[in-house]
């Protein structure tokens, strides 16, 4: 649960959060999200406990979208985020980048499908821990459940940082610390016992729930990570909380 510095390059086991090179985690990550690509979407219903709806309602809430907005959507995945913010709000543009091509090719066919909502969308394998675009480029960045996959997160929030425009906002919804002890006793026994157990019978990928616990375990809590957004260079940095901390949305501002 400590915070590095943008300063010192850190990298971490993201299933430990304990010091590790960069490969083990990322490695991981695409060979997890590669292979359940298709099922992304059920398996995206039980990690966020049904309650991922109302928690993405939230986080397009605390976006300061306008229909001018140019939108970065790292860790993309198969374009949840992107086409509820493209039906919407309905921006000028945006461009849904992640890091495994198979979840892209998903976000693809939805819109194709129409999901964009006639929205121009583009979309790039990017890894966010090295954004291949200009400085100054976008009015909003968001990311959803992207952050805690990422082994160098100070690397990834400078870049998201760098290529905000001044005056341009961070939208980071991730599962997060219930500040509730007994709410996160009975939440840490769910995560633990019950998650890897369903999610492994509906999908048929245990290794996927159980990194899923650990990871949320291993994740900073709230303050710990608004922390991070600021040794980033952020400012106005804030959060709020859904289903009693399981999960918060950071808002934070260059
Ligand atoms: C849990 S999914 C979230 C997808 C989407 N944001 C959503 O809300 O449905 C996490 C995504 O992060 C992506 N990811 C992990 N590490 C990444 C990295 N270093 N750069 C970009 N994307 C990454 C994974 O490929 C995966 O698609």
């Amino acid at each position: 649960m400590t915070a590095g510095t943008a300063a010192e390059p850190h990298t971490i086991d993201t299933a430990t959060g304990e010091e590790a090179p960069a490969e083990i985690s990322s490695q991981r990550v695409y060979e997890i999200f590669s292979a359940i690509a298709k099922k992304y979407e059920r398996f995206n219903a039980i990690s966020s406990f049904g309650a991922y709806k109302g928690w993405l309602k939230g986080m397009i809430e605390a976006a300061p979208i306008t229909e001018e907005s140019s939108i970065l959507d790292i860790a993309g995945g198969t374009g949840d985020v992107s086409f509820t913010i493209a039906c919407s709000a309905h921006p000028a543009h945006i461009q849904i980048t992640d890091l495994v091509p198979e979840m892209l090719e998903v976000a693809k066919t939805h819109y194709d499908e129409g999901s964009g909502c006639g929205v121009p969308i583009d979309f790039e394998v990017v890894d966010a821990q090295n954004i291949p675009y200009d400085d100054d480029s976008y009015d909003i960045v968001t990311m959803a459940y992207g952050i805690r996959n990422m082994p160098d997160r100070n690397r990834a929030l400078s870049e998201i940082h760098r290529v905000l425009k001044p005056g341009g906002t961070l939208v980071c919804l991730e599962f997060s610390t219930p500040p509730n002890p007994v709410w996160r006793a009975l939440y840490g026994f769910y995560l633990k016992h019950m998650i890897p157990f369903w999610g492994g019978l509906i999908t048929g990928d245990k290794e996927g729930f159980v990194y899923l616990s650990k990871s949320i375990k291993a994740f900073p809590d709230q303050t710990t990570f608004a922390g991070m957004l600021e040794d980033a260079g952020f400012h106005d940095v804030a959060w709020r909380n859904f289903t009693g901390g399981i999960a918060a949305v950071h808002t934070a501002v260059k």
